[in-house]
């Protein structure tokens, strides 16, 4: 196990590379099965998820080769099992989107009760509502779930709840489903978007991604294509609170400004300067910070994995600010870790109430998840003295190389390995 020491209290400034996006990664990948043939897909970010995702892939039976670090193609024409392993599924939530890819193609997939990280009840029951609507029937035995048909056919359905999951895994199921798929009340979300776009790629026809109708006419077979990946809009919007919470003055490449506007124009609101250019974006704070309202909400509204960072953010803020959580029942459980750095924040259900301190101090800090996590180390930047960040196995799910990322902008941190006597005595 790992943990990070950082040295904070330095304005980060610089230049950073975000990497593709890991929600439309997990999804895309799996997709790779409806081809039948060989995928080579650009833009993929180096993260724990992305390499358990390939990893089920092989297991299934896929043929994969390295081409880059960023680069990987996937032959799925051999695929001979529609049973991902316990072990793999486990290890994320994304592996639901196996069910829909191997139903799609095969008629039968089965994959244990998904992972991930912990925000309070995370059901499935719209992704299986869809795969019903197609036609499919599904059972769940000793945290397996199976879904089976013998005919997929196009169906109508208009989702309980917005869904990011839930849409994309219907997207996977219906673009080979015989007739007409209409889903309504979907999420929108660039990752969204990017999967459909890749589907086309691969000969679908699917429309309306983006918008809250997705209308897919299915077609009889797909083909291999390449695809380079959207960049990652949290990935991205964490180095700009990075250039924020630290004063600091960062330029970030490959990234689409027009999918960073929710959160710009928090950052502005809160007394960044931002700017837009054509791939790029560059954010800087001299003056101080001004608080602010937020509540998260499906896109276009202000992304939830943005919001243990804002928080963070907040702590340092002129004044009171009010954050509510608008997808997740339980995504304030790091809450405690920025108390214990001298934050002034009261949380009541879904919303926290933040009193700006002039000043945070390092302390021993907690992953509590991906997102909290990154919020951990951000928050540990600012702080003037050496803070200490455990767990961060679930940092390195979804964040490539942030420790090099982040000494590049000149940061002082680094990986230091916690022996096997010391993880065991501290359980
Ligand atoms: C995706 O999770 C992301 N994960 C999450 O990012 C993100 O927080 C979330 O979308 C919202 O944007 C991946 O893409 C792998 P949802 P997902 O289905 O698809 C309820 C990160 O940090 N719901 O949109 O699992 C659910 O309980 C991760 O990168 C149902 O009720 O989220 C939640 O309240 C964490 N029934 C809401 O909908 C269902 O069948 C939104 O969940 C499905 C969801």
């Amino acid at each position: 196990m790992e943990k990070y020491v950082i040295r904070g209290g330095k304005p980060l400034v610089g230049d950073v590379n975000i990497g593709g996006a890991k929600n439309a990664a997990v999804a895309i990948l799996p997709a790779t099965i409806l081809a039948g043939g060989k995928c080579l897909i650009e833009n993929l970010p180096c993260i724990s998820d992305v390499m358990a995702s390939l990893q089920i892939l092989s297991e299934l039976g896929a043929n994969i080769r390295m081409v880059s670090r960023s680069t990987y193609e996937i032959d799925t024409t051999h695929i001979d099992s529609t049973e991902v392993s316990n072990e793999l599924s486990r290890q994320m939530r994304a592996s639901y989107y196996f069910l829909g890819a191997l139903l799609g193609r095969f008629g039968s997939g089965q994959v244990a009760m998904p992972g991930g990280c912990n925000l309070g009840p995370r059901p499935i029951d719209q992704h299986l509502k869809a795969f019903t609507a197609l036609g499919a029937q599904d059972s769940v035995e000793y945290g397996q779930i199976h879904v089976r048909a013998e005919h997929l056919s196009g169906g109508h359905v208009f989702f309980d709840t917005v869904s990011v999951g839930a849409t994309m895994n219907a997207m996977l199921a219906a673009v080979l489903a015989e007739g007409t798929t209409v889903l309504e009340n979907v999420a929108r979300e660039p990752h969204i978007v990017d999967l459909a776009n890749f589907l086309n790629m691969m000969g679908a026809d699917v429309h309306g991604a983006g918008t809250d109708v997705i209308k897919i006419h299915g077609v009889k077979s797909l083909h291999g294509c390449n695809y380079s990946i959207i960049p990652d809009q949290i990935e991205a919007g964490s180095y700009m609170v990075a250039a924020a919470i630290t004063k600091g003055d960062i330029t970030l490449h490959n990234v689409i400004p027009k999918h960073m506007e929710p959160i710009t124009a928090k950052l502005r609101a809160a007394g960044c300067t931002v700017e837009e250019f054509d791939d790029a974006l560059r954010i800087s704070r001299t003056g101080e910070l001004r608080p602010l309202k937020l509540k998260t909400m499906p896109h276009p509204g202000f992304p939830t994995d943005m919001q243990p960072l804002m928080t963070a953010l907040l702590t340092l803020a002129n004044g009171t600010s009010i954050v509510t959580e608008g997808i997740w029942e339980n995504r304030f459980r790091y809450v405690d870790e920025l108390i214990r750095m001298g934050a002034n924040i009261q949380v009541d259900g879904q919303v926290a109430v933040i009193e700006g301190v002039s000043a945070l101090h390092p302390a021993p800090l907690r992953a509590t998840d991906l997102r909290a996590g990154a919020a951990m180390v951000m928050a540990a930047l600012a702080a003037d003295g050496t803070s200490e960040v455990d767990e961060t196995i679930h940092i390195e799910r979804g964040y490539e190389n942030i420790v090099e990322k982040l000494q590049l902008l000149g940061a002082d941190i680094r990986r230091v390995e916690i022996p096997a006597n010391a993880v065991s005595r501290a359980m």
